[in-house]
């Protein structure tokens, strides 16, 4: 009997990523755009008041949820085939609502701008999420720095303020939403804000890049040092978002962990240096190409260990795709998850694969085995659940996943990729 249309909506019997080893994948694969660039440029669109093109946000459940974040607010969105053109000179609303917020974290990053456009914004608090309790109060104390009262009641976070003034603010924690926020409030502040211990990841230089090409004055993005002159206003502006560079580790991790060999283009080699020499440590081969790695596993993985850092250390987003790939290599290895303090979720599952994990706090040791065994996995969060479509492509028999929700926030079409890929790779409805 087919599933009422109820439970699926609620998720109760949400569709499955049904995964048969396949061997060794070969060909070309090409990165789609980054969502955690496209995040914080879409809240941004918010301080143009007027129209912005952006091409290559990728198609993806998180983006779509920002796409109706903007909407409540009264934002005019167009999507054309290749870019959406977004308005908002429409915007009338600062407040977001409960049951768009809960779904999404990165909402939290309308915060800055709508603080910035419209000198108010009334935000749900975005609450934990499966890999941690996810706090705010480093944006919140750079937004009381820039002089904005804050007030919070009935899980909702109200900020106002007649105009911000520039700050110098220190983030105790290289912080990537906050480092965002306060990029976008401050580049509408009066006089000069000046963020140090900045987070330096390559979605911070995009995200600046974008914002001073409507005319936002902000030098040393990419650094641990943001420095922001306030201008009066911002006018709209055409912009291409950068590649994923997650959705590109997870290729090469898919490649090795399959022993197979293929392409993965449209990636930029500075933003996954800390994935080739891992990779390389594991002993896959991985060329290096202008816009692009070819990556070549034939022989079997060697442990290596893993410790996550803020960029440019080794990626969180990775840490779990990892974990998937030394629990198939020769050796035991060691990871040390250094930002978030849950993010071991998809361990149990890969343990019902047969994985030997042992997790001890932040540490989880894998002790490879021979071979993984296909099982009925539940995903629990995004990246977790693209270590449990890496252990089905090399695991015996067949992997069925579920809260394929998880995956579709981060990877776009990735049952489509795979299978261009040569793997056997299907979603059941
Ligand atoms: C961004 O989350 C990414 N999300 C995450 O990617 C990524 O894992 C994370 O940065 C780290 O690189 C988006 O860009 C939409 P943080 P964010 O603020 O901004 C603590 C994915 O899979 N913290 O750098 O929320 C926090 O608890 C997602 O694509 C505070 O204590 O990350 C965490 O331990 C998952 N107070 C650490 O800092 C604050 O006010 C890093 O968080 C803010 C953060």
């Amino acid at each position: 009997m087919k599933p009422k249309k109820e439970f699926l909506e609620s998720g109760f019997l949400m569709s499955r990523i049904i995964l048969k080893n396949n061997g060794a994948l070969r060909g070309e694969v090409t990165v789609s755009g980054s969502k955690n660039s496209a995040l914080p440029i879409l809240a941004a669109t918010i301080l143009t008041r007027g129209k912005n093109q952006l091409w290559g946000i990728p198609a993806l459940s998180d983006i779509e949820i920002m796409y109706t974040l903007l909407e409540s607010l009264g934002a005019e969105l167009l999507h054309l085939s290749d870019h959406v053109l977004i308005d908002t000179a429409p915007i009338r609303s600062h407040t977001t609502p409960y049951e768009l917020v809960t779904k999404m974290r990165g909402s939290f990053l309308l915060a800055g701008p709508l603080l910035a456009a419209c000198k108010k914004a009334c935000i749900c608090l975005p609450g934990g999420c499966p890999i941690g309790s996810r706090p705010v109060d480093l944006h919140l104390k750079g937004f009381a720095q820039l002089g904005a009262s804050i007030t919070q009641e009935h899980g909702y976070i109200t900020l106002a303020c007649e105009k911000l003034t520039g700050a110098k603010i220190y983030l105790d924690f290289p912080s990537v939403g906050a480092t965002e926020n306060l990029i976008m409030a401050a580049c509408l502040a009066d006089g000069e804000t000046l963020i140090q211990n900045a987070a330096t990841e390559p979605e911070i230089e995009d995200l600046a890049n974008f914002l001073n090409r409507q005319g936002a004055k902000i030098s040393g993005a990419g650094t641990d040092t943001v420095h922001i002159l306030g201008v009066d206003r911002l006018s709209g502006c055409s912009h291409t978002v950068i590649s994923d560079r997650i959705e590109a580790g997870t290729y090469m991790a898919a490649f090795a962990i399959s022993h197979g060999k293929g392409r993965v283009k449209n990636i930029q080699l500075d933003h996954i240096r800390p994935m080739i020499a891992k990779l390389r440590e594991m002993g896959v081969e991985i060329a290096e190409e202008p816009s692009a790695v070819l990556v070549n596993a034939r022989k079997k993985l060697r442990a290596t260990n893993i410790k996550t850092m803020p960029f440019p250390g080794f990626p969180t987003d990775m840490q779990a795709q990892f974990g998937g790939l030394l629990s198939v290599a020769q050796g035991t290895g060691m990871i040390v998850e250094t930002v978030f303090e849950n993010r071991f979720l998809h361990v149990g599952e890969l343990q019902r694969m047969g994985a030997n994990i042992r997790i001890d706090g932040r540490t989880s040791v894998v002790q490879g085995v021979g071979q993984l065994t296909g099982a009925e996995v539940q995903a629990s969060d995004l990246r977790g659940g693209a270590a449990l479509v890496l252990a089905g492509l090399c695991a015996g028999g067949v992997t069925k996943i579920s809260g394929v929700e998880h995956i579709e926030r981060g990877y776009e079409n990735l049952v489509g990729k795979l299978q261009l890929l040569g793997a056997d790779i299907t979603l059941e409805d």
